[in-house]
């Protein structure tokens, strides 16, 4: 059984959520980092983002499936005065070995739902051209808004385009 909450800081949070992040890195998911992601970086950048949660500036959420970390969705909240209303979507990712059993699908929702609780009625994402996870999106009924060239390296190197979503919630 699938269940989604909110991760706060622990070593153990800390250890999975490195973990699956070197993995969907080695795997060549766009989420931001070069292929191989040394474990200190990805300590390090989960450590950021638990900390930032911590302040309220976004929702780290992971899903655990019989009590293991099988992926995770953050919502950022942390935008300027002028846009109260949005969030953001990032760093989407579920263990390989976990993949296509609807994990990401219910994390998305998880974080709409979360969104609005926090009073959020738009929320956008980006995601690669290439390899990234557009058709996930436009199943959950985001808009697709436009293509931009060689916005990013993939992983494992070259370069790859990004596609921007929108979505209302709420
Ligand atoms: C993209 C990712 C999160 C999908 O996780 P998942 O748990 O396998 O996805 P789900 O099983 O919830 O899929 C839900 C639906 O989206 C579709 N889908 C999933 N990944 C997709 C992709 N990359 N492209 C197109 N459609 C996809 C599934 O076929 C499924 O459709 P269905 O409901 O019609 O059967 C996972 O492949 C991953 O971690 N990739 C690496 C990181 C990444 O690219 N993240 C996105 C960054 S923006």
């Amino acid at each position: 059984m699938i269940v989604i909450r909110p991760l706060s800081d622990t070593p153990e949070v800390r250890v999975a959520l490195a973990d699956l992040l070197i993995e969907a890195v080695a795997h060549g998911g766009s989420v931001s980092f070069m292929h191989p992601l040394a474990p200190g970086a990805a300590h390090a950048f989960w450590a950021g983002a638990l900390a930032a949660a911590a302040r309220g500036e976004r929702a780290v959420l992971g899903a655990f499936n019989d009590g293991v970390l099988a992926g995770t969705v953050t919502l950022h909240l942390d935008c300027p005065p002028n846009q109260p209303h949005r969030g953001e979507i990032g760093k989407l990712m579920v263990r390989v070995a976990q993949r296509g059993r609807g994990i990401a699908a219910a994390l998305m929702r998880a974080a709409e739902r979360l969104a609005v609780e926090r009073g959020r009625s738009l929320l956008v994402l980006d995601t690669a051209s290439e390899g990234g996870a557009a058709g996930l999106y436009e199943g959950l009924g985001w808009t697709y808004a436009g293509e931009i060239p060689d916005y990013a390296l993939k992983p494992h190197g070259g370069l790859v385009g990004t596609r921007l979503y929108w979505k209302r919630v709420g």
